[in-house]
């Protein structure tokens, strides 16, 4: 019998190395990864409840890269975000999720993923990201997108799919519907998405792993 706790997993620790095997496994075979109801009950309840008690002044218009311009955002997507740094217990216990799930990949798949970053976002009815990438090849950046949903019945008149395609040439996509619990995980630099209009408020936290891109005149992430 194998000792969980000194692996250092949490009390559903099964549940949770059966969903991070799912996920490597996916990654392996497609590069991306669709799992409905897959985000731990206990923290989804207190990510949402988080989300929801947080006064809308902390989110902030989205932008396109690090700096850009405010109409070429616009044009692109019209969400708005608030960074995750851990401040609410909520925040924790993602972000030490997503750490757990790194470890993970990291040893099943040699990743060497080395930071993480994620937003809470909010898109309003009528809010849209156009297809775009979360990465460009060849920069080394954001190695894996991660995206999560926080809707609570989510109809399918509401829209507001995300749509992964499989490349550039693919027009048609796989659409996921934003629904309460769900996780996406896909190679950054292989997919172009986007999320459609939806009709209701549309919440999700998106993230990124990264690779450590340090040059000596260049510290990477940015401070
Ligand atoms: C992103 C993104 C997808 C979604 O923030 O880069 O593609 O479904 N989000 O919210
Ligand atoms: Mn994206």
């Amino acid at each position: 019998m194998v000792d969980l706790l000194s692996h250092g997993l949490s009390d559903d620790g099964g549940f949770e190395q059966s969903l991070f095997s799912r996920i490597a496994e996916d990654l392996l075979a497609q590069g991306y990864c669709i799992r409905p109801a897959a985000l731990p009950e206990a923290m989804t309840q207190s990510l949402c409840a988080h989300l929801h008690s947080m006064d809308e002044a902390r989110y902030t218009r989205a932008g396109i890269g690090r700096a850009g311009d405010y109409l070429k955002n616009r044009f692109v997507r019209t969400d708005e975000i608030c960074w995750i740094n851990g401040e609410s217990s909520a925040g924790q216990q993602w972000l030490a999720w997503a750490a757990r799930l790194q470890t993970f990949l990291n040893r099943r798949l040699f990743l060497g993923l080395f930071s993480f970053e994620s937003h809470f976002a909010h898109y309003a009815p009528g809010d849209y990201y156009k297809r775009h990438y979360d990465a460009f090849r060849g920069q080394a950046n954001r190695v894996l997108s991660i995206v999560v949903y926080l809707n609570s019945g989510w109809l399918p008149t509401d829209g507001g799919e995300l749509v992964l395609y499989r490349d550039d040439e693919d027009r048609s996509g796989v659409r996921v519907v934003p629904l309460m619990g769900t996780v996406v995980v896909f190679l950054s630099e292989e997919f172009p998405h986007e999320v459609l209009p939806a009709q209701r408020d549309r919440h999700s936290i998106a993230g990124w792993f990264r690779v450590n891109a340090t040059t000596p005149d260049r510290l990477d992430p940015p401070r």
